[in-house]
């Protein structure tokens, strides 16, 4: 069944804003920790993920909370089609006011499409006007409820910790009113990094959001272009972990090199599927062209793209009945001749049923599509591919198969 898998998953806000008007003060309040004293020169040196379980409505509700080094990060991972923000939560001092900084973040949340609450910051210090912060950012469109408007704005103090149980039910009321997060927990996990470096006795070590799925210690990952198996997990407390469902933040240790913040994560099936995609994705050139959408495309959408160029691959994954008809058609549609800027790229092929890993490897992969050589999706694979417009195709003919690969390729290069 589609909806009934998809359940309730926690919001994943981002926090953003000006420079010094508190944004890690306020996670740090939140969590009630002291990240910020800990910080070199109190500037963010990376992005900190973490997760704060509140009530609302005697409910216990999670919020995952990312903080974002003065948006370049964020910047960085939306160049990679990452989005992982639900909620922008913009930080504006109160005895500062709306700052460029400030606008460029509110820029970034819209260009997101996600909803903003605004925290409005410092509001224990003298000269604090928060309601001259309401006034201001009426120009640029958003304006308060209590004025008429749609966004919700919270008076806080990050430092003497007033109005924070306030500000989490804006969020929370904001999430239940503009959106419906959902995601599901039993399949094979995928995701994005948030954050990754090379810690000198554990290896490479990668902060990773977990988007779909459910993510277990001992399986096996393609991080970008790295990959591995999970060793351990840890939680943003250094707790560890033995899996992680969706909008859960942890550390991953196990890679084998470090991937890049924004790298797309998903579960494959065994080590050596893990190896064959990294190496395939570190052979060749990453194209520049990004995923515009998330939505995917069919087959015939693709063969428009690649007639109008805007894509110049076309990539899929190969299922069949038997190893010798797999390589018999992977072959036969490599041999086709397709010029210099049309390309046909196998991402993963394989004997037996088509999987719900497949079906992973095509989502992460924009704009795959999965052939299935005289073989049928396994029904959650068929499921997820449904739910997640993933389009099989399905031939017992190899020469019908070469045909419409060769249609598309040549509809790119006429
Ligand atoms: P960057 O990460 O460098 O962009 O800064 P930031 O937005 O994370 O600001 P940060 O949390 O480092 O706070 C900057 C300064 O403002 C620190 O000295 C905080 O102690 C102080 N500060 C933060 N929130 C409050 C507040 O509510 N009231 C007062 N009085 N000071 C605050
Ligand atoms: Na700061
Ligand atoms: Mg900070």
């Amino acid at each position: 069944g589609d909806e009934a898998d998809l359940v309730p998953r926690p919001p994943v806000v981002t926090v953003m804003g000006h420079v010094d008007h508190g944004k890690t003060k306020l996670l740090d309040t939140i969590r009630n920790t002291n990240v910020a004293a800990r910080e070199a020169g109190g500037i963010t040196q990376h992005i900190g993920a973490y997760q704060v379980t509140t009530t609302l409505d005697g409910e216990e509700r999670k919020i995952t909370f990312i903080d974002t080094p003065g948006h370049e990060a964020f910047t960085a991972m939306r160049a990679r089609g990452a989005q992982v923000t639900d909620i922008a939560v913009l930080v504006v001092a109160a005895d500062d006011g709306v700052k460029p900084q400030t606008i460029e973040a509110l820029n970034h949340a819209r260009a997101a499409d996600v909803p903003v609450v605004v925290a409005v910051n410092k509001i224990d210090k003298e000269g604090a006007d928060p309601i001259k912060v309401r006034s201001q950012l009426t120009e640029y469109d958003l304006v308060a409820e209590e004025y008429g408007g749609s966004t919700l704005f919270v008076d806080i103090s990050a430092k003497e910790g007033i109005g924070i149980d306030n500000l989490l039910e804006a969020i929370l009321l904001t999430a239940d009113a503009e959106l419906d997060l959902r995601a599901n927990p039993d399949m094979p996990a995928q995701g994005v990094a948030i954050e990754a470096h090379l810690d000198k006795g554990r290896g490479p070590v990668a902060t990773v959001l977990v988007q779909r799925g459910t993510l277990r210690v001992g399986d096996s990952i393609v991080c970008g272009e790295a990959f591995g198996r999970v060793r351990a997990m840890l939680d943003d407390n250094g707790k560890a972990l033995k899996e992680a469902p969706p909008s859960c933040p942890v550390q991953v240790l196990g890679l084998t090199s470090v991937p890049r913040a924004g790298d797309n994560f998903i579960v494959v099936p065994d080590d050596r599927v893990a190896r064959q995609i990294a190496q395939q994705r570190a052979a060749r050139q990453r194209s520049a062209e990004m995923a515009k959408s998330g939505r995917r495309r069919t087959l015939e959408e693709m063969f428009k793209d690649l007639e109008k160029g805007k894509v110049s691959e076309l990539k899929l994954i190969i299922k069949g009945d038997v190893s010798g008809s797999v390589e018999a058609l992977e072959d036969a549609l490599l041999k086709i001749d397709v010029g210099e800027e049309a390309k046909l790229r196998v991402l993963h092929r394989g004997v037996g049923a088509i999987t719900e890993y497949d079906v992973n490897l095509a989502m992460a992969d924009d704009n795959a599509v999965i052939i299935g050589f005289n073989v049928r999706p396994e029904v959650r694979a068929r499921e997820l591919a449904e739910r997640e417009g993933v389009d099989i195709r399905y031939y017992s003919v190899i020469y019908q198969a070469i045909e419409e690969i060769e249609a598309a390729l040549k509809g790119l290069l006429k």
